[in-house]
């Protein structure tokens, strides 16, 4: 490290993120590693220090985002070079593990490549580069997911009362149209013991909404304080007791994960929020199968009739793959009608894109793109319309909202219901980070608008 680098100096970090909530985690992670050595978060570019493009490689044309994103950072390295001074440019996440040498060879200006499982090695990164600036390029994409979680420092900043908790990474799933097996690597969970440090250390720097993250987090399987391996509802059950905590959930799960004990845990925890992202991707057997999925449509109605038996109002969510190769009508009509059993509060639907390197890419029988954008938008039409009814439904009862948001509009905030619904209101900043009563006065496909009535907090007090 030279002296330019010494924690004294202050210095301007800015991160892009792409993609997944799990993506957002780690850009608070790279900040908290990066805070130590002088680097303040800044929100453009233009006069940062250090500009990290934190990439998501899920669908098709993250690569050419991420050239594009450079190619507008690139001009103000160079004005910064001009000036003598200098800006660390660097490639974060699933793109650069995927092409992190296509990424160094195209743009010549970019100092650091590293994968998802290298943060914590940031700072001897950073001081490798800057120590022979201009003379030496990093890429870095090996797996020490391990070492990853061990050695991240402890989180300093909470950003307002909604948190988010890396408690997995990784999947051995390998859905046949998936990049994350190649990109995030083989599943791997931290320790129960850690993750309830963690989870205490947000609450008490003023977290009371905790969602717990992994790219198939219901595989979650970390050794417990009595050196027992425990799934994800036993750490549920644990969490549960934290003080000062109010809500937990969790994304995304996989079908065939799912254990009895994170369903019974939807009757017994209260704070567990009444929210299920459990993605099917289509409601045709013969996709599933050339998805890889492992299950049918029927074992997972199956499924969510299990978890609406014992939290029967809980809302379901999905994600759907439009024109998987061979889909026909009928596979289709299929996923369509699946929809109609489930009634969905909410659900995501891409089309499917090719991504280098999986099975599906290789596939025959492509669905041409005018069918796809007809089948996708026949599904959207559906999805939005059970949005609609599932939010209206709502209209005149009170619900409890956590204001986790300040609007633009000045005195209005906006929070999540307990069933994950964005909602609006007037309301004075003093209730930010608290627990309201909100009478819901309307309601469309993606938020609900209400009234203030009284905070739990302001009944305690
Ligand atoms: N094409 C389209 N959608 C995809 N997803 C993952 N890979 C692809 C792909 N190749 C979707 C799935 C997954 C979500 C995170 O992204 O629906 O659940
Ligand atoms: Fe990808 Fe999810 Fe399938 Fe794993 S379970 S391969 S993360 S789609």
């Amino acid at each position: 490290m030279n002296n330019n680098d010494t924690p004294t100096q202050k210095k301007k970090l800015f991160i892009k993120t792409y993609g997944c909530q799990m993506n957002s985690y780690d850009t608070r992670r790279m900040q908290d590693i990066l805070r130590p050595l002088g680097y303040e978060p800044t929100e453009t570019y233009e006069d940062a220090d250090m500009a990290i493009l934190n990439t998501c490689h899920i669908r098709e044309k993250a690569t050419d985002k991420v050239f594009s994103d450079l190619g507008r950072i690139r001009p103000h390295k160079e004005a910064k070079e001009k000036n003598g001074e200098k800006m660390v440019v660097a490639v974060a996440g699933c793109v650069a593990q995927a092409e992190g040498d296509v990424i160094l060879s195209r743009a010549r200006y970019v100092d650091l490549v590293f994968g998802p499982q290298t943060y914590h090695q940031l700072p001897e990164m950073i001081a490798q580069i800057t120590g022979a600036y201009g003379k030496e390029r990093i890429i870095n994409t090996d797996f020490p997911a391990e070492e990853k979680f061990d050695k991240l420092p402890q989180e300093n900043g909470v950003n307002g009362p909604s948190a988010f908790l890396s408690v997995q990474e990784g999947c051995d799933k390998f859905c046949t149209f998936c990049v994350v097996p190649y990109t995030r690597g083989s599943e791997y969970s931290r320790s129960a013991v850690s993750i309830l440090d963690e989870a205490k250390r947000l609450v008490a720097a003023g977290a009371r909404d905790i969602t717990l993250l992994g790219q198939n987090v219901n595989a979650f399987h970390g050794e417990g304080s009595d050196g027992k391996t425990w799934g994800l509802g036993r750490l549920i059950r644990e969490l549960n007791d934290i003080d000062g905590l109010a809500r937990i959930r969790y994304t995304t799960s996989h079908p065939c994960d799912m254990q009895d004990d994170l369903i019974t845990a939807h009757r017994d925890c209260e704070k567990l929020m009444p929210y299920l992202h459990l993605p099917v991707q289509s409601g045709s057997d013969n996709i599933l199968k050339a998805m890889n999925r492992k299950h049918t449509a029927q074992s997972y109605l199956d499924m969510l009739a299990r978890f609406r038996d014992v939290r029967p109002d809980i809302a379901l969510s999905s994600d759907f793959i439009i024109g998987f190769p061979g889909e026909t009508d009928q596979d289709f009509e299929d996923t369509m009608n699946l929809v109609e059993k489930v009634g969905y509060s909410l659900a995501y639907s891409f089309k499917y894109s090719p991504r280098p390197g999986t099975p599906a890419a290789n596939m025959q029988n492509l669905v041409r793109e005018d069918v796809k954008d007809k089948r996708l938008h026949a599904l959207q039409a559906l999805l939005s319309e059970q949005a609609v009814a599932f939010n209206q439904s709502f209209v005149g009862k009170t619900v409890k909202v956590l204001f986790d948001g300040r609007q633009t509009k000045q005195g209005h905030l906006h929070g999540r219901t307990e069933h994950n619904q964005a909602i609006h209101a007037e309301a004075p900043d003093r209730l930010f980070g608290q627990i309201v009563d909100v009478a819901v006065t309307s309601a469309g496909n993606t938020a609900l608008h209400g009234k203030i009535v009284i905070s739990d907090d302001e009944l305690a007090a």
